[in-house]
């Protein structure tokens, strides 16, 4: 990142995957979440007002004044010298960016048929980087404090450069301020397409029926799983509604009135080998008639079932044909 090309793509980056969360946010019709989409979720929508003033004080001063050339070496006499606050600040991000990523990643991995002999690898990765970086973080603290005490020139240095940051301060606070603005009104915008999904659908009312003669009660545009989470349902669903795992498909009648599934749900129910009558729950939603559905999998199942469907499948079907 301390190219031009890697910044643009980094920012790139961060813009596409924060709209993809943000839209993935106004998408929704009800906010039964599990509690890691909401740690997730939250987590994810702490970091950019987290880390503006991080960039806005380092990569965009730089580009806007040539005399101010913060390294890594800068960054740090900052923080365990002068704004020890701000340290503490971009700890937190560093722990937040990290478990909202580490999540992500283990929720997609944990799905592979590879993941039994890629996890005594990875998991120890995921917990031993953060850790090594923040020990790395705190030795290097140690290392610049005593160059700060013994190096008058380099010190000067700093100061220098922390002296051009001060004579910037209003132009970079008004463009930190326009970063908060927009994140804001694009958060905004998204809470308030989930809202209005929300109430402009609570009176249509549509009632499922499940095996075991369970009823609830949803609204037109929630998906099943939605329904069976709102309602306090057990519904197996590993992947968390993201149309990956197959654990939370249905059966339904052939005349359900549900939406049609899309590119992502049949190219999972085909890779789970799911019978034509199989719906993924989490992706079919409601448009008005009554529903009667038949879980497929227990809501105890784990991610081995998404990984070993065959086996699955044949352990759970005979008991399920006779619940129904
Ligand atoms: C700019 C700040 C960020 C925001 C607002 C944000 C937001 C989100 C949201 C809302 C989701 C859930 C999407 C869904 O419904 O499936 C998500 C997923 C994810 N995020 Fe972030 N995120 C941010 C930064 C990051 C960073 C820096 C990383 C890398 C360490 C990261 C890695 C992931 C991964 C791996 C997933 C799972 C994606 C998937 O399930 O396909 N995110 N993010
Ligand atoms: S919850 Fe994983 S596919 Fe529906």
């Amino acid at each position: 990142w301390q190219t031009r090309l890697g910044q643009t793509l980094l920012l790139a980056a961060a813009i596409a995957h924060a709209g993809l969360g943000l839209t993935s946010l106004a998408s929704r019709h009800s906010l039964a979440m599990s509690r890691t989409d909401w740690v997730q979720l939250l987590l994810g929508l702490a970091t950019p007002p987290l880390l503006v003033n991080h960039v806005v004080g380092l990569a965009v001063a730089s580009d806007l004044v040539a005399r101010f050339s913060p390294n890594y070496g800068y960054v740090l006499a900052v923080y365990w010298r002068y704004a020890p606050l701000l340290a503490l600040q971009q700890l937190l991000v560093v722990v937040i960016v990290w478990v909202h990523g580490a999540i992500g990643l283990y929720s997609t991995l944990v799905l592979r048929p590879v993941w039994p002999r890629l996890a005594p690898v990875v998991i120890p990765i995921l917990f031993a980087i953060p850790i090594l970086a923040l020990l790395g973080f705190a030795h290097a603290g140690e290392a610049v404090l005593a160059r700060l005490a013994s190096d008058a020139d380099w010190r000067a240095l700093i100061e220098q450069n922390l002296l051009i940051l001060q004579e910037m301060r209003h132009r970079l606070d008004v463009i930190e301020y326009g970063v908060y603005l927009v994140y804001g009104v694009a958060v905004a915008a998204a809470v308030g397409i989930l809202a209005a999904n929300i109430l402009r659908r609570r009176r249509s009312l549509v009632v499922i029926s499940y095996d075991g003669g369970v009823t609830a009660v949803g609204h037109i545009g929630m998906s099943v799983l939605e329904v069976s989470r709102a309602n306090h349902i057990p519904h197996a669903s590993v992947c968390g509604g993201r149309a990956r795992c197959g654990t939370c498909r249905i059966i339904v009648p052939a005349d359900a009135d549900l939406s049609a599934p899309a590119e992502a749900e049949s190219a999972t129910l085909h890779r789970v080998k799911a019978p034509g009558d199989a719906r993924l729950a989490c992706q079919a939603r409601l448009l008005g008639r009554p529903l009667s559905v038949q879980r497929v999998y227990p809501a105890f199942v784990d991610a081995e079932a998404a990984r070993e469907p065959d086996s699955w499948a044949t352990a759970t079907e005979p008991d399920l044909e006779a619940v129904s």
